[in-house]
């Protein structure tokens, strides 16, 4: 039996207007930070992809009600009959970020038994900042084989905590911030994460009555409440699926408008497209009294950049590897940084096979431009790898067939068809 693929054709230059779905890394948590409520919530924009509905499984095995109405993006979540606080290996596996209900059964239940995480293989990705976090702040924690068994300290002596993170993890601070909500006393995160799909999170949690303020140097304040109620909420759109697509109307000399993308949370890949002499307009459209609305009109010759990833608002490093792609076709040479993870260069092998010029050093990729890319087969090893492999694929002559399909459909709710709808030839064979 042949595997399924990804078969992707040379497409024209992109061009047309399409709209995002909401951001994969803010829904799963926000899922997860429903086990905080006893109710029905309600969430719009919820992308249909396959990590969506790894964490709808994992919140009924739980004992949580789900209706998903793919249609219309809308994921309807009764927590009130939710009586089980220890999560199966099998479901946690799946995706590193089935960690994130750690915090929320703590807050509701005063333990928690799960797993270690699954997910994409990028280096080690232990998950210490969570761990040691959560002792920090008033749990204890037992590693017994393949389980992390947790309970809740409720002495006095954890009511005020503070935390500094050595690294601005968005998992543990997300992790972290859930517990607190429902913990007796004020916690101070220090050196915390704020992606946008962190402060989502923030947004909704305030929404169910959660008190959490944000200030200066990234310092993250929870006064803990009693109760927290159900919610509706429209998740943010996919800032990765937006540079996405703006990075296929660059890499096929296109026209792109992504309607409703949030200019302010990609400032830094903004400024590397018009860098390599794109050109940018932002803000056209109206929606919830914001500017919303990115297009991108780009050059024939566009120029090698210097990208280096990191924390937000540095550049993302879930678009290094699509900028890469795109960076194997510019005139001169580019330098990529990889700081956020030491495996996130899985991609390149893949593009050398298609006929770009890149070595590496430590974390470093050097790209040379060259004049063409070809296709051929080529193997997808994680969600962001898949994507370069396919955005490569709608640039280099003939056909690129690419497998490991699992992982794009595990990021993405219908970006091929979006592709399509601007011109690019893509099928999948499943
Ligand atoms: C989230 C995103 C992922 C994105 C990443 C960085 C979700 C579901 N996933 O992943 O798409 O690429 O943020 O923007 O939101 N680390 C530790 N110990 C820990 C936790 C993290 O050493 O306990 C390290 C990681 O190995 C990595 C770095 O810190 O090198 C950043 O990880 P983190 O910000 O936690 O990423 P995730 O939350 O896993």
């Amino acid at each position: 039996m042949q595997a399924s693929y990804i078969l992707v054709k040379k497409s024209a230059e992109l061009s047309g207007t399409v709209e995002l779905v909401g951001a994969k890394n803010a829904v799963l948590v926000i899922i997860s930070s429903l086990i905080l409520t006893k109710g029905r919530s309600v969430l719009e924009n919820v992308p249909n992809s396959s990590d969506v509905l790894h964490m709808i499984s994992l919140l009924t095995d739980l004992g949580g009600q789900v209706e998903f109405d793919t249609q219309h993006n809308r994921l309807i979540v009764d927590t009130s009959d939710i009586s089980k606080f220890d999560v199966k290996p099998e479901i946690m596996n799946k995706m590193r970020a089935s960690i994130l209900v750690m915090g929320p059964l703590l807050a509701r239940f005063g333990m928690a038994k799960v797993a270690f995480p699954g997910g994409c293989v990028l280096g080690a990705r232990p998950i210490d900042y969570h761990i040691n976090g959560f002792k920090k702040i008033g749990v204890k924690i037992e590693e017994n084989g393949c389980y992390i068994n947790s309970e809740v300290d409720t002495s006095d002596k954890f009511k005020n905590v503070r935390i500094s993170f050595e690294y601005p993890s968005v998992g543990a601070t997300e992790n972290l911030m859930m517990f607190a909500v429902l913990k007796p006393g004020q916690t101070v995160i220090i050196n915390a994460a704020l992606e946008p799909e962190v402060l989502d999170l923030i947004e909704i949690l305030t929404k169910m009555g959660a008190k959490i303020d944000c200030g200066p140097g990234a310092i993250i304040t929870v006064t803990g409440v009693d109760k927290l109620n159900p919610v509706k909420h429209e998740i943010i759109p996919d800032r990765l699926e937006a540079g996405t697509l703006l990075i296929a109307g660059a890499i096929t000399g296109g026209q792109v408008t992504v309607k409703n993308a949030v200019p302010e949370q990609m400032d830094m890949f903004l400024d590397k497209l018009r860098e390599m002499g794109h050109e940018i307009e932002t803000g056209m459209f109206q929606h919830n009294g914001k500017a919303v609305g990115i297009t991108i009109n780009a050059i024939k010759n566009p120029q090698g950049i210097r990208i280096k990833t990191g924390p937000y608002p540095a550049y993302p490093t879930d678009l290094q590897a699509p900028t890469m792609a795109m960076l194997c076709l510019t005139n001169g040479t580019s330098y990529v940084e990889e700081t956020v993870f030491e495996n996130r260069f899985m991609h390149i092998p893949e593009l050398q096979k298609m006929g770009s010029q890149i070595s590496v050093k430590g974390n470093t990729a050097t790209i040379r431009g060259v004049d063409e890319l070809y296709g051929t087969k080529l193997i997808a090893t994680d969600i962001r790898a898949s994507c370069a492999l396919v955005i490569a694929g709608l640039a280099a002559t003939g056909s690129t067939e690419v497998t490991g399909i699992q992982h794009w459909r595990r990021g993405y709710d219908k970006l091929e068809y979006k592709l399509n709808l601007l011109g690019g030839n893509i099928e999948i064979f499943d």
